[in-house]
């Protein structure tokens, strides 16, 4: 707690003043992406393995290879399409850099649309859990598959349809020519094309405004607080951190929907006067 203070002294006042929580606001239990038995959106049906938060996203073994770090979900293997430079000026200019041709979406990214392409199953995961406390005994590996989600009294796939959670623009869907674009690369070349328009991610990272901290730091290092050492992530989980990918603005493991913390979606930082976007774009 001490060395939190020393870096969100507000945020932490913030939450012990109003004890809206019990869980910090840098916690991803209880949030929407907690689908345990006492998730927020979304829950594991009673009687199911369902007690623990991470491992509808991670698991300590036999993870895959792609997505996340120990990624324990089934990857979308839909199709999508991706922002490019019919859309953009910047991708027009560009010419030269692979960003113009068509491109995979970087395993970061993957993750996040596994359950937000609105097409893949909560419950494709690539191992279920072996422990169920709710249970008498633990159990053994459970299937993929075998265990049912539901938000409220309602059973859910997946993030689309009559039966979705929350909101229905929770699903990002597999066109992705209307969202920012992601899964580029985003390094001093590309800022020096765009002029001062663009920040260079590998100096300081600028905080804008009084709202401009970031939630997570995540290399918790301070000397290397850049938009590359902070935001950026690498290519196929090698070489060096310029891939922006959909973590670069949001921060899945925090209350994400606690809008007292006015980080809600999910956001890395405020975007309060617009100052998520400012880190980056200097407009
Ligand atoms: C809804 C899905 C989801 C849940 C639930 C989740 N994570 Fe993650 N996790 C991700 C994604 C996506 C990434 C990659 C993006 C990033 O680094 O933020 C990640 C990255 C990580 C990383 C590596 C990067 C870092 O921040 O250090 C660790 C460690 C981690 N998660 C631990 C956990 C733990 C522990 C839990 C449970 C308390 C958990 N996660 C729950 C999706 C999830
Ligand atoms: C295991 C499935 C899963 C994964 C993986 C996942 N999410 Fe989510 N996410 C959810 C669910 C379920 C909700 C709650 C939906 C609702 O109620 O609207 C949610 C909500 C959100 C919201 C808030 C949407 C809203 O309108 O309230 C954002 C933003 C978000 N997720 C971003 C991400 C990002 C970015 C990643 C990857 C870093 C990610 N998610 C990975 C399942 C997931
Ligand atoms: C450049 C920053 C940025 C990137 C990259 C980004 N998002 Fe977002 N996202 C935001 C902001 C900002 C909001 C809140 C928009 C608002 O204020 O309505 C948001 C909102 C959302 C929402 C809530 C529903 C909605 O439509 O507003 C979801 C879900 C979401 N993002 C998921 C994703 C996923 C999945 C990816 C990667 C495919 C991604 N985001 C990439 C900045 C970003
Ligand atoms: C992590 C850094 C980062 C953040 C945060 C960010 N962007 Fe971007 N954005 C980029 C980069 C890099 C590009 C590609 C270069 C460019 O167009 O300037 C881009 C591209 C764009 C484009 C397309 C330009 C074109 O011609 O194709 C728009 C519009 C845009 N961003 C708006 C936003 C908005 C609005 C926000 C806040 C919600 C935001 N960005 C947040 C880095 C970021």
């Amino acid at each position: 707690m001490t060395k939190l203070m020393k870096i969100f002294p507000a945020l932490v006042i913030a939450v012990l003043a109003t004890g809206a929580s019990a869980f910090s606001a840098t916690s991803v239990v209880a949030s929407s992406h907690d689908l345990s038995a006492t998730g927020k959106d979304v829950q594991g049906a009673a009687g199911q393995a369902q007690n623990q938060v991470c491992v509808y996203c991670h698991m300590p073994h036999n993870a895959v290879n792609v997505g996340a770090p120990l990624w324990n979900r089934t990857n979308s293997t839909t199709s999508f399409q991706m922002y490019s430079a019919a859309n953009s000026s910047t991708f027009q200019l560009n010419a030269a850099d692979t960003n113009t041709v068509a491109r995979p979406v970087g395993p970061v990214s993957l993750a996040c649309l596994s359950c937000h392409d609105g097409v893949t199953a909560f419950n494709s995961l690539n191992q279920g859990p072996m422990i169920d406390l709710d249970a008498a005994l633990p159990v053994g590996g459970i299937l993929p598959g075998s265990y049912t989600f539901q938000s409220g009294a309602v059973v859910v796939t997946n993030m689309t349809g009559a039966s979705a959670p929350g909101p229905a623009s929770a699903t990002i869907g597999t066109d992705l020519t209307n969202d920012h674009p992601i899964s580029f690369t985003f390094d001093a070349a590309l800022a020096t094309l765009k002029g001062s328009t663009l920040r260079d991610p590998t100096t300081a990272l600028t905080n804008v405004g009084t709202t401009g901290a970031l939630v997570i730091l995540r290399a918790g290092n301070v000397a290397a607080n850049t938009i590359s050492s902070q935001m950026l992530f690498t290519k196929n989980g090698a070489g060096v951190q310029n891939q922006l990918e959909c973590a670069s603005c949001h921060e899945p493991h925090m209350q994400g929907d606690l809008t007292a913390a006015s980080n809600y979606p999910f956001l890395i930082k405020s975007n309060q006067n617009s100052n998520l976007c400012l880190t980056c774009h200097n407009k």
